[in-house]
């Protein structure tokens, strides 16, 4: 298990563009009995309600989804760009119906007890603050509504950034 240290937030630079956009995030929830994770590549940081938040849009069909419904916290892990392809199965297979951690050769740390990757080298614990499922109505340009064909829409969660972890 790697050793993690509390990092100030205001330390923080990077760019969320390159970072969730391209290289990608682990979004986890669960206990310590149970958890899930999946990858996701939509989502930001930033201010909302006097606090420091992430935010990330999770569909429908995911199973990640019920244990975020379950709980009160969700994590978001940040791997260095060597685990592409272990990102790339976590996006590709559902927890539903494997244990899609140990076949992606990923293992679990908790801090409190929020599951997060021990093969990340940066982690946001979050609270849950909102969770907003997306409708048609609130799409404002036509062309959005194609992302959603099958009906399979997005719940947007804000979470509260509460300790951001660095290996
Ligand atoms: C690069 C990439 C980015 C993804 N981004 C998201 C996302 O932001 N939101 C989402 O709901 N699914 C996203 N997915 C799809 C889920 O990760 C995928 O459906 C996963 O298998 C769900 O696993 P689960 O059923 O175990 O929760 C992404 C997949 C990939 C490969």
């Amino acid at each position: 298990m790697h050793s993690f240290q509390p990092y100030p937030i205001e330390e923080l630079s990077f760019n969320p563009f390159e970072k969730i956009g391209k290289d990608w995030a682990l979004v986890s929830a669960g206990t310590k009995q149970k958890a899930n994770t999946m990858t996701v590549s939509w989502g930001g940081v930033g201010v909302l309600w006097g606090r420091n938040v992430a935010y990330i849009f999770v569909r429908d069909s995911r199973y990640t989804k019920e244990f975020i419904d379950s709980g009160d916290f969700f994590s978001i892990s940040f791997l260095d760009k060597s685990y592409k392809k272990a990102l790339d199965y976590c996006g590709s297979h559902s927890g539903r119906t494997e244990d899609k951690m140990s076949n992606a050769g990923l293992t679990w740390n908790y801090k409190l007890s929020i599951p997060y990757i021990d093969e990340g080298n940066l982690i946001l614990l979050c609270q849950k603050l909102s969770a907003t499922r997306l409708t048609e109505d609130s799409f404002l340009s036509p062309d959005i509504k194609k992302w959603y064909a099958d009906g399979d829409m997005h719940t947007m969660y804000v979470g509260e950034i509460l300790e951001v972890l660095a290996r």
